[in-house]
């Protein structure tokens, strides 16, 4: 969808519909609303008067009209004035474009005056455009019958106050790139496995590479054996497809400048291995590569907004199947850090994969290590499907990306990472075993994690709960969140603003 930003009055726009915001309570129309009320009739006027529309939170109600430019108007409630957030605007926004598309409108225009709300500025434009093209969001690149009703609306155009125009048009510039990353992710992570192998999507970082001050690197097999990197090698071992270890490098900021490292896990299939999954809602395994998809989103905005950072991404992407020469419980493998692991259960393949390409990341000098990984069931048991679990070692990086978190509404809570937890995956023979049983199990994940990190700040999110949702949820439609980019971005940017 395009977005445009012009001046002059909404009820000059050339449109087919025009959305009108309105608080609860408000009782006198003006600006904008008033001068569409005017020339329609009086039909808004009308049905606020009689109850038609209370402009409760992501309430939406459609008036038709005769006399005005667009035939529709859609008026669109966000709830009382002082309890106003930027979500409740991302869930006003994302429901009335999705009822414009369900009336077959392709273009719509809104009148956005932001001295009337009481949420910053530029938070409610980037709240609108965020909730309105995420909103829009679905993935049908493999529908054929019936495409033709997979009409989209090309075009939302915004109507700012006078003096607003510039803020909105830079806002609008901004929260359309990091949309479009977070969509970029939803559609990595939503491609079949069959279609999204470790090598496309290594492919899709060379395409990310193609930006200013982006770089891609793949390293192929021959190059992890050289590495040592066993871990990650023994995963691959169960399949056909080749492993990749994606990595792609954001330059924007200062000469010299220590990079963070962003770590994705990149599973393009999990069946568990020997170590097999129940056959419901093995399909969902497609998603196992959640983290890596949003460490190329993350870096692809990063570019695009033009960053001051330096960013290294590492994805080790690889299948987990149990062909003749996967992995059996009990193996004991040499990684890349030199550490020895005994892998009691094939299913907990993601650590196996991440500790040769954390300890990987440590050669890079990093400020900072987030890695990102639909790491374990057991999270999504202890925080439910809606919340990503947060583990490090870093107390102001974990409270500069819980802040990223509530500005961004992709919630996150940390569990503790106590000395005791770190008995828990103490091998008898090896190092470490990569499974600790059931209880605790999001914990144990990440205690494994922090044994290849080295002393570098590190902070881990387990999104095996958010990256995936089995019901539409507003903004997030039933699929791929595309979390947590938005939150990353966020972090990083907000990073920035700190350092200047
Ligand atoms: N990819 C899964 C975790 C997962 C589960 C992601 C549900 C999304 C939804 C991971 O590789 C896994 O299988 N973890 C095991 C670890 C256990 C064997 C220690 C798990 O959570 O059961
Ligand atoms: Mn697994
Ligand atoms: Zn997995």
């Amino acid at each position: 969808m395009k977005i445009t930003v012009k001046k002059g009055s909404l009820a000059d726009v050339k449109t087919e519909a025009f959305i009108l915001v309105f608080c609860e309570g408000e009782k006198t129309l003006s600006g904008p609303a008033a001068d569409i009320d005017r020339k329609s009739g009086g039909l808004i006027a009308d049905i606020i008067k009689s109850g038609g529309f209370e402009a409760k939170p992501s309430q939406v109600t459609m008036i038709y009209s005769r006399t005005l430019a667009a035939k529709r108007i859609a008026l669109v409630g966000l709830g009382k004035k002082n309890e106003l957030t930027p979500e409740k605007i991302r869930r006003a926004f994302a429901k009335v474009m999705q009822e414009l598309r369900g009336s077959k409108v392709r273009k719509a225009a809104v009148s956005l005056d932001l001295s009337l709300l009481n949420v910053r500025k530029e938070k409610v434009v980037s709240a609108a455009v965020e909730g309105a093209v995420l909103g829009l969001y679905r993935y049908s690149p493999y529908k054929t019958v019936g495409r033709e009703e997979l009409q989209d609306v090309q075009e939302m155009t915004i109507v700012p106050g006078p003096k607003d125009y510039a803020l909105v048009r830079d806002e609008v510039q901004k929260t359309k790139i990091i949309a479009d990353a977070v969509c970029f992710a939803r559609d990595l992570v939503s491609a079949p496995a069959n279609e999204m192998t470790p090598s496309i999507l290594a492919e899709q970082a060379r395409g990310v590479a193609k930006r200013k001050n982006v770089s891609c690197r793949v390293l192929e097999k021959g190059q992890m054996k050289a590495l040592g990197m066993n871990a990650l090698l023994g995963v691959a071992a169960g399949s056909d497809q080749p492993p990749k270890l994606i990595v792609l490098e954001y330059t924007g900021g200062k000469k010299g400048e220590a990079p963070i490292a962003l770590v994705g896990k990149g599973l393009t299939f999990d069946s568990g291995g020997i170590s097999i999954k129940p056959a419901e809602k093995m399909d969902e395994m497609k998603t196992d590569m959640a983290g890596g998809a949003a460490v190329l989103a993350v870096i692809r905005a990063a570019a695009d907004l033009k960053l001051p950072v330096h960013l290294v991404g590492l994805v080790p992407a690889t299948e987990n199947l149990s062909g003749g020469s996967a992995l059996k419980p009990g193996d004991v493998l040499k990684s890349h850090s030199g550490r020895t692991i005994e892998v009691l259960n094939t299913d907990a393949e993601g650590r196996l994969i991440l500790a040769d390409a954390l300890s990987y990341a440590c050669r890079y000098k990093p400020s900072a290590i987030i890695d990102i990984a639909t790491l374990t069931g057991a999270c999504v048991v202890a925080l439910g499907e809606e919340v990503a679990g947060m583990l490090g070692t870093d107390d102001r990086m974990k409270k500069a990306l819980r802040e990223a978190a509530d500005a961004t509404g992709e919630l996150i809570w940390e569990l503790p990472l106590w000395d005791h937890y770190h008995e828990l995956i103490k091998s008898d023979i090896a190092d470490y075993k990569n499974s600790a049983g059931r209880l605790g199990g999001a914990i144990t994940g990440a205690a494994f994690l922090s044994k290849f990190v080295g002393e570098y700040p590190w902070v881990h999110l387990d999104i095996a709960g958010p990256a995936w949702t089995t019901k539409d949820r507003g903004y997030i439609p039933k699929g791929a969140s595309g979390i947590p980019v938005r939150l990353l971005v966020e972090f990083l940017r907000n990073r920035v603003q700190e350092k200047k």
